[in-house]
């Protein structure tokens, strides 16, 4: 493949970079990096290229910045379900609410989208150990995609603010997990400088390939959507990376001529984690960011989201908007969600379905209108915050008889409630 099909560039001062330099943010203004792509070395008519190939991440290589093939380090990500919910839409009042689970993807969230494609880069660029600081998911993905890898991996977590599940999977994969007294904010920060004074590969989602990856969700749900786009897209925003991955997504393929029009993001922040929606609502030319975060969806616990300016870019480009929703509203979406569409994920990718709700109530979203929701990650990565909500099963003894008076005494007690 022709190496000089993509190049670095700086989105605040156009600096361009080699794309096969080691750097993470601009060296002349520390702006953030984005991969741009030469549009002349870019085939036509890519949509025929990728009806032949399977539907994953890697459908759609010819718009991913990786060089050798035989490099691709890949578990099997993307190709994830669009869920239309039929159930939820009505309950709404709405006709066509769609969910994108991305909880079916190998490690169980979108992450795995992007280290897909950071760690082929890694492998490209020789490195030989990676590195990020997570809240879980991306710690339990990277561990997952360095061991198929063979590159030794570090993990940063802020100390019991990490879910059971992702911090298992971080184990598991043999990554070095390293627990900090502070949040992950603070991990960041502390990562980000070793990453720069030492051969290590940053995977956070301030690296520009890992959000390549995470693009290929607008380029699945166009397909999914037979070669349309939703009028609106809600995504749950932590470190607002993967907002302005998939907006890049989209407008690649209007850039393209693949489709005829643009959605509006929607990006959903938890209250007591909120320093882009309060910003934005205030009329900030740039974030305040916020000292001590917290929330129950503990994966966008975030006060200082490194993507901010792309992720504002993404929301006023696309003509969309940033909302907030409480723990409470975070917690009755997953249950609602669980219950009427069978689909269990965790607090903060129902903060999606929460922000549906309240845009839906607010008459933000129109009743035909085409709306893509983004389920970020699996339940089962976080059981004890559903284990605290729900009713302890019941308990009988091993014959028949209990049994039965059970499921009668239900029946009688379900009938009345209905
Ligand atoms: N949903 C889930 C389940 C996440 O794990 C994250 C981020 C987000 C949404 C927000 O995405 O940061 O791109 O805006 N988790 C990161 C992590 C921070 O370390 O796993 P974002």
């Amino acid at each position: 493949m022709d190496k000089s099909r993509y190049y670095l560039e700086c989105i605040d001062c156009g600096m361009k970079y080699d794309a096969n330099e080691v750097v993470y943010t601009c060296l002349k203004c520390d702006g953030l990096l984005s991969v741009e792509f030469d549009w002349s070395k870019i085939p036509s008519r890519l949509d025929k290229i990728w009806r032949r190939k399977a539907f994953s991440v890697w459908r759609y290589l010819e718009l991913l910045p990786i060089d050798e093939r035989a490099k691709i380090v890949t578990l099997g990500e993307g190709g994830t379900s669009l869920n239309h919910c039929l159930k939820l839409s009505k309950s709404l009042g709405l006709e066509w609410v769609y969910a994108k689970n991305e909880g079916e993807n190998p490690t169980g969230s979108f992450k795995d989208r992007g280290m897909t494609v950071g760690v082929t880069k890694a492998v490209e660029l020789r490195m030989k150990r990676v590195a990020c600081a997570s809240t879980g998911n991306t710690s339990a993905s990277l561990a997952a995609y360095a061991a198929k890898a063979g590159l030794e991996c570090f993990v940063l977590i802020p100390a019991g603010k990490v879910a059971f599940g992702k911090l298992t999977q971080a184990l598991i994969h043999g990554a070095r997990v390293i627990q900090i007294k502070g949040n992950f904010d603070e991990a960041l920060g502390i990562i980000r400088k070793i990453c720069l004074t030492h051969p290590i590969y940053l995977l956070n989602s301030l690296n520009p390939f890992r959000l390549e990856g995470q693009k290929t969700t607008a380029f699945e749900i166009w397909d999914q959507m037979n070669h349309k786009v939703p009028d609106k897209v809600i995504v749950p925003v932590g470190n607002a990376g993967n907002i302005s991955a998939i907006w890049k997504g989209f407008k690649e393929l209007h850039q393209l001529g693949l489709a005829e029009n643009l959605p509006k993001m929607i990006g959903i922040q938890a209250e007591g984690a909120a320093p882009i929606a309060n910003s934005m609502r205030q009329g900030l030319q740039q974030v305040r960011f916020i000292d001590k975060p917290e929330t129950v969806a503990t994966a966008i616990r975030i006060g200082s989201p490194v993507n901010w300016r792309k992720a504002v870019k993404a929301i006023k480009e696309s003509n969309g908007l940033v909302e907030t929703v409480s723990d409470d509203e975070i917690l009755e979406a997953q249950r609602i969600l669980a219950r009427l569409e069978g689909l269990f994920v965790e607090p903060a990718s129902a903060a999606s379905i929460a922000g549906l709700k309240r845009l839906a109530y607010s008459r933000l979203i129109e009743k035909d209108e085409k709306v893509v929701c983004i389920l970020t990650g699996h339940g089962l990565k976080d059981p004890d915050i559903v284990m605290r909500q729900c009713p302890t099963p019941i308990e009988a003894e091993a014959t028949i008889d209990s049994v039965i008076r059970i499921i009668l005494e239900e029946d009688v007690a379900h009938v009345t409630m209905t």
